[in-house]
């Protein structure tokens, strides 16, 4: 049993709990994490620290982070089989942090395309947090000695600069760090917004209509779905760039039901887009529904969800300290 898991390789992957989880965060992120359960040692990791860069409501941020981890379960993440935890509960993140920050350029982070976006869309609180954020999401990955990150194609770059940290800090103090490779699935990783299908649907999505929530009721998603935007066009049919919102919704579909994109042009040959996108969000609402019940039941059991987190937090630090002592030594401190 021991000897599996050592030779298993390590996945880590996490997010921010920055606004409630959503159907992307599901499909893009989530669903597969729970393929990887088996065959890897994975650790998924709640990233509250990271949620400070952009200022959060303290009451809200708790409960997200709280929903997120029943969340988290409730889509079939077994804590048993995986390191659930919640990122600020492992010091060694915020100490790893810091010392990356000294082998991280200035040069390096300016060049970080989501550290333009956002400090774009936050011009009033462009903080040095925001700025190093890359440094902190490095020691995430380096301190479990990872393998595999999976993650979207928008985290690609961060993936490469952690990359490109490990290599510095190596190339001075020798192997310290493991290679992480990031690790972009190709089903499923990009679920767009349902109003503006040529952005990504995200949380932070300035339109409601666009993003749907794991969470939400079965009502509100059909009114998204029956509002999803489309084309001027009448078939359905899979082509990204010119009919960007019924290809979106082909996908969401898919990965609902399991069709493949030709099974679905079938289907719906000859039908209108109303008919599609009614069915569409059924499907949703049916892939949703017992994700949600569950995760409902499991808010309300907080005992639970505390041994999960703390239990969690245990088994991270564990592995993250050993990585943290021997950097510490490396870079010269006083044992204590
Ligand atoms: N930066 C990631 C995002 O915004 C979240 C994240 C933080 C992460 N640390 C990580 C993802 C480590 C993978 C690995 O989506």
């Amino acid at each position: 049993m021991d000897e599996n898991i050592i030779q298993k390789k390590t996945i880590f992957s996490g997010i921010q709990p920055s606004g409630d989880l959503t159907l992307g965060s599901y499909l893009g992120a989530i669903k597969n994490w729970v393929e990887l359960s088996d065959m890897y040692n994975c650790y998924y990791c709640i990233v509250d620290m990271h949620a400070i860069t952009v200022r959060q409501n303290p009451t809200e941020l708790r409960r997200r982070t709280i929903a997120q981890l029943a969340q988290y379960i409730a889509c079939g993440l077994d804590p048993d089989k995986n390191t659930i935890f919640i990122q600020s509960h492992v010091s060694a993140h915020a100490e790893l942090a810091w010392i990356l920050n000294c082998y991280t350029m200035f040069g390096e982070l300016s060049r970080m395309t989501q550290f333009k976006d956002k400090s774009a869309k936050n011009a009033d609180n462009i903080n040095a947090g925001l700025f190093t954020y890359p440094a902190l999401m490095a020691a995430d990955i380096l301190l479990y000695q990872t393998d595999l990150v999976p993650v979207g194609e928008d985290q690609k770059q961060h993936v490469e600069i952690c990359r490109d940290i490990a290599v510095r800090f190596n190339g001075v103090y020798g192997d310290v760090f493991k290679m992480p490779e990031p690790y972009i699935p190709k089903v499923g990783a990009r679920i767009m917004s349902l109003t503006s299908p040529e952005n990504k649907m995200s949380k932070s999505d300035k339109d409601p209509g666009g993003c749907i929530y794991i969470m939400q009721n079965p009502d509100d998603i059909m009114r998204c779905f029956k509002r999803a935007v489309t084309d001027s066009e009448t078939f359905v049919c899979y082509n990204t760039s010119t009919k960007p919102g019924i290809s979106n919704l082909m996908q969401i579909y898919s990965a609902a039901t399991g069709e493949s994109f030709e099974e679905i042009e079938k289907e719906f040959c000859g039908k209108g887009y109303g008919e599609f996108k009614t069915k569409v969000g059924e499907a949703v609402v049916e892939m949703l529904r017992p994700i949600r019940e569950e995760a409902e039941r499991l808010i309300a059991d907080k005992s639970y969800l505390e041994s999960v987190y703390k239990k969690g937090a245990e088994k991270a630090a564990l592995t993250a300290n050993k990585t943290l002592r021997k950097v510490y030594k490396k870079v010269g401190f006083v044992e204590k």
